[in-house]
């Protein structure tokens, strides 16, 4: 199972559109099987599958582990309208877990483990995509601390550029932890041709970060969350539709080009 924490500290960056559409062509276009993990208490990407908002939710699955409850993770996994792609919700709750200090070395050691012991146990999916919250919190932290790799959708703008080297300070932090842990790449969002916007991604790639070929920006992305289905679905020739797919096809090779 390849786990991957979909996260960037800044909000509206195409964290949740990356997931919804990466889960569906996975399962649509590749039959793999694959599990969501909702782990932002927006509950974006729940709401979006049309979970029951008293689900049993991750939020439930860290608590009873870290209070020692032995639940069988199964009970937390819900399927979504996609066949191939169940998911572990979040809930409103999710945000009381942030009230733990989330310093390095004082976040819940239990609670990280156990989110990383559940993934392992459920061998039933081959891929594992958390979506994460736009900040760096206890969520955020198990997220990075369960995975084996990181994307990171970026708005290529100045504020999104100045932000990433935050960003990569958490990585390599995380990294005292989980070791293994690798940037599969950056992924531009809602790119669009204009000479800012070039000049920014040449910018990123010159970092030596990896970076995938970007996503364009496409008004069906907007029309889908009212839709509630995914590009692949709703606007499978659009141009955002058309890019996710590659996107895809060049995750499922192992990664970005200049990775
Ligand atoms: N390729 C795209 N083209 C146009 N609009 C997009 C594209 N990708 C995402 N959007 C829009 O940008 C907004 C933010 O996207 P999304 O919710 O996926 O970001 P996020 O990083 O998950 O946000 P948050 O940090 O709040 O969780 C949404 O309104 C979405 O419809
Ligand atoms: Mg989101």
């Amino acid at each position: 199972m390849r786990t991957i924490a979909v996260i960037n500290l800044k909000g509206g960056v195409g964290k949740t559109t990356t997931v919804i559409n990466t889960a569906a062509i996975l399962a649509r276009d590749y039959r793999q099987r694959v599990l969501l993990i909702d782990a932002d208490s927006q509950c974006n990407t729940t709401d979006f599958f049309g979970v029951d908002a008293a689900a049993p939710s991750l939020a439930d699955l860290l608590r009873d582990t870290a209070s020692g409850v032995e639940d069988v993770v199964e009970e937390y996994i819900h399927h979504t309208s996609i066949k191939g792609v169940d998911i572990i919700p979040a809930d409103v709750t999710l945000m009381d877990l942030d009230l733990t200090k989330v310093e390095l070395g004082s976040v819940q050691a239990g609670t990280l483990r156990s989110v990383r012991t559940s993934l392992e146990e459920v061998d039933a999916y081959d891929w594992c995509l958390v979506d994460c919250p736009p900040a760096f919190n206890a969520a955020s932290a198990a997220a990075l601390i369960a995975a084996d790799e990181v994307i990171i959708p970026i708005k290529l703008d100045a504020f999104s550029l100045r932000g990433m080297t935050n960003m990569m300070r958490q990585i390599s932090n995380m990294r005292r932890i989980n070791p293994g842990l690798k940037l599969s790449g950056c992924l531009p969002t809602m790119w669009y041709n204009s000479p800012q916007i070039v000049e920014a991604e040449e910018t990123l790639k010159a970092s030596g970060l990896p970076v995938f070929d970007h996503i364009r920006r496409t008004d069906k992305v907007d029309d889908m969350t009212f839709a509630q289905e995914p590009l692949l679905i709703s606007s499978p020739r659009s141009a955002a539709g058309v890019d996710y797919r590659r996107f895809v096809r060049d995750l499922m090779k192992g990664g970005s080009h200049n990775g």
